[in-house]
């Protein structure tokens, strides 16, 4: 089995529970607010060790970040690759509204200050066998593709948050794109769903896509296969980090051996299983418990 290397963003979330978003000039009285484990980068780091994969993040947390380091371990993750920085740890502010949808703003912080020499340190440990992941809240992002692709890792990529300056990344550098269609058509210019998969794979032939489609499920496409998966049911909670979670538990079952079709169905459950709980990284299900409501779900 591959080792999987997650140079991604790790962040703490403070999260504002609203019966509606604020609206632009308006200002209102949050129900709750929590400071809680979060950042793509983290989220997706979580979801690969609690799906079984052997993950190894890397990244920059400040002062105020060790108990992320702490949850990360706990959960399996391996953070030896993970360096402290002099500015504070990441930040997102969210809002949770009353249906549990969330809008969120980021702040780098320490996640913005990965350098060159970090990342060459950190690929010395780690070979053609092994894939990389990554995200788009770290920076140094085009470096870490040149020079992985240079060793002959695979690459897979969660282009997100989406930003205009990617859509001139090396693309045929990509061995795997997992992205919603907010990043799909920021990325091609297309809407149809098959149409941005298509043209993803034209960028690169070899290329798997993943797109989740929200309530529409997830379209899969590669060379040879197209396959599709529908979502499962669930009271709503909170909608954070479900994409996340999807990212873990795809990738690990595609790299643990798994077929696309069984991937893309523990990768939904798992999902569905995340957005019935508050939080980010905190509501990512174990595989045991995807396993088990895998039947309840069918
Ligand atoms: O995808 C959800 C994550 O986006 C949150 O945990 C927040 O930190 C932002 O990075």
């Amino acid at each position: 089995m591959p080792k999987i290397l997650n140079y991604g963003s790790m962040n703490i979330d403070n999260v504002l529970r609203v019966e509606e978003f604020v609206r632009p000039g308006e200002t209102i009285v949050a129900q709750s607010m929590e400071h809680l484990p979060g950042g793509k980068g983290l989220n997706q780091s979580v979801a690969l060790a609690q799906a079984g994969a052997e993950v190894y993040h890397a990244g920059k947390i400040g002062p105020d970040g060790d108990w992320l380091l702490d949850l990360m371990e706990h959960a399996g993750v391996h953070t030896e690759f993970v360096g402290k920085a002099g500015s504070a740890t990441g930040k997102a502010i969210i809002q949770v509204n009353h249906a549990g949808q969330n809008c969120i703003v980021v702040y780098h912080g320490a996640n913005g200050e990965i350098s060159k020499q970090d990342i060459d340190s950190t690929l010395q440990h780690f070979g053609p066998d092994d894939v990389l992941l990554l995200q788009n809240e770290i920076n140094n992002i085009l470096y870490l593709i040149d020079k992985t692709f240079e060793q002959g890792m695979k690459i897979a990529w969660n282009p997100s948050p989406f930003a205009p300056e990617m859509k001139s990344y090396p693309m045929e550098k990509i061995s795997c794109f997992l992205l919603n269609e907010i990043e799909g058509y920021g990325l091609t210019g297309e809407q149809d769903p098959e149409k941005i998969t298509q043209a993803l794979l034209r960028r690169n032939p070899e290329a798997k896509v993943v797109l989740t489609l929200g309530k529409s499920g997830v379209l899969y496409r590669d060379a040879d296969h197209s396959v599709r998966h529908g979502i499962y049911q669930v009271p709503v909670v909170d909608t954070t980090g479900a994409g996340d979670t999807f990212t873990g538990f795809f990738l690990a079952g595609i790299t643990g051996g798994e077929s696309i079709e069984e991937a893309l169905r523990l990768a939904s459950v798992a999902s569905s299983l995340e957005v019935s709980r508050k939080g980010a990284a905190c509501a990512i299900p174990t595989m045991q418990e995807v396993r088990s409501a895998r039947l309840a779900l069918q």
